[in-house]
């Protein structure tokens, strides 16, 4: 079995036991960043008693909220800091949060949280799936505590582009506008997927050749984060070396002159390190693994690749171990309940947390269990990860199954993640200095 110890293990307990307030509490991050004039939403994550009455004390002009929802909407300001006072309200009580809207160049300045079809779903997924993913995320009440990106990955697309070169939805996706008007409706974002080749890793189209217009394209259906992975583009990187950079660097350019704030997440495995260069190319975040399975091997084997990583994230720009492998998942075949132990998926969504990784689950939210929701709705854990000092957690040192990792959080705070990859419980000691001089 493995364990978590200390901070973790005891914050994951209490959370998994407690009754939730039915006071408001507010969630998530307390800084958004956005790009001035473009579309801008943003549902304020507060659990407690329905109904709840939202207010926000200094929203710039050309915003408002809407008072039962919670949905902040409208065009975005100019650059500049607004700092703005969330208020959530109900019978039982209130609660204020003190909330920056940083209006200039940066997107994502604390990791995406979300849910990505792939990990259930693989290329079998319909337009069905993700209308009950979002259906879910607000039933459950997943979106009061950050969850907020609705991404469908691979699957979506046609064998064939229009005759004018638009890209095209296959049958299980009849309209993509009115999909994303129905997820924008719940306060929820709209992600997408598609490949710098000809061809995706499923089989479908690329962008190759097309990249500006299918940008256009995703600008009319409101899309809000795209997936761009390197299929069928890697025979030619190979063929031409050091050409890592450029599918992204091209893509790039689109997205920074589009209409809307696309947070872009590359998807090449991490190639070439790219976390020495995601940033440079636009990356808000970039793999740095190839893909993750629902087994210790793997998650162990991802785990261990982030020990260097650290000094690459920052606020705008993160390195992502890859999708969450909790509750039912399934990729291509029969959806199954993950074969992590509890104590696994404990470890795997407390260390993801504290590497500041985007957070994207990739199971079906219909049939999440209750493990799995104490897990993804423990607030502790989740505001390490939205912490908007924007720290990967370092990889401070191992003694045989024990590592240490360690995060500086934006209050002067550190958090301390003290695991055992072991199959055996071990009592270990830790000293406070070995931490303090680690090098973020
Ligand atoms: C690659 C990516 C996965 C998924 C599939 C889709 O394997 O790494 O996350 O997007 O492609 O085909």
């Amino acid at each position: 079995m493995h364990k978590i110890f200390n901070a973790f293990l005891l914050s994951i307990s209490i959370s998994a036991f407690a009754q939730e307030s039915t006071a408001p509490k507010i969630h998530g991050a307390d800084i958004y960043g956005a790009k001035p004039n473009r579309p801008f939403l943003y549902k304020i994550p507060a659990t407690g008693a329905k109904p709840m009455e939202y207010t926000v004390l200094g929203l710039p002009q050309g915003l408002t909220v809407d008072k039962n929802t919670g949905i902040i909407s409208g065009v975005t300001p100019a650059k500049n800091n607004y700092n703005t006072q969330l208020i959530a309200k109900n019978n039982f009580g209130a609660d204020t949060l003190s909330f920056d809207i940083k209006v200039g160049e940066e997107l994502s300045l604390t990791p995406a949280m979300g849910w990505n079809s792939w990990n259930v779903f693989g290329l079998r997924v319909t337009d069905k799936d993700i209308r009950n993913a979002a259906d879910v995320m607000v039933s459950t009440g997943l979106i009061d505590h950050g969850w907020g990106y609705i991404n469908i990955d691979d699957g979506w697309e046609s064998e064939e582009r229009k005759p004018d070169g638009e890209i095209a939805t296959n049958s299980k996706f009849p309209d993509l506008t009115a999909l994303s008007d129905y997820i924008h409706s719940k306060g929820l974002k709209f992600g997408i997927y598609s490949s710098p080749g000809s061809r995706t890793c499923g089989g479908f189209l690329g962008s190759l050749n097309h990249e500006e217009q299918d940008i256009k394209t995703y600008e009319k259906w409101g899309v809000d984060y795209l997936k761009y992975d390197l299929c069928s583009y890697t025979v030619r990187t190979f063929l031409v070396k050091k050409n890592l950079q450029k599918p992204y660097i091209y893509m790039n350019q689109f997205i920074q002159n589009s209409n809307r704030d696309i947070v872009y997440s590359l998807c090449q495995y991490g190639l070439g390190k790219v976390w020495k260069w995601g940033k440079e190319v636009g990356g808000n975040s970039w793999r740095t693994t190839g893909d993750i399975v629902d087994t210790w091997a793997s998650v162990n084997r991802l785990l261990n690749k982030q020990k260097k990583l650290s000094a690459y994230a920052s606020p705008g720009h993160w390195n992502d171990p890859d999708m969450l492998v909790l509750g039912i998942v399934g990729w291509n075949n029969d959806s199954r309940k993950c074969r992590l132990t509890e104590a696994e998926q404990q470890l795997h969504f407390g260390m993801w947390s504290m590497l500041a990784s985007p957070l994207l689950l990739g199971c079906d939210l219909t049939k999440i269990d209750s493990f799995t929701m104490s897990l993804i709705t423990n607030d502790d854990i989740i505001a390490l990860n939205q912490d908007r000092l924007g720290k990967q957690a370092a990889f401070v040192f191992e003694r045989e199954d024990i590592q240490v990792w360690s995060k500086p959080l934006a209050d002067g705070s550190t958090a301390i993640g003290i695991i055992n990859l072991g199959t055996k419980e071990k009592t270990t000691s830790v000293k406070l200095d070995k931490i303090s001089s680690t090098q973020y």
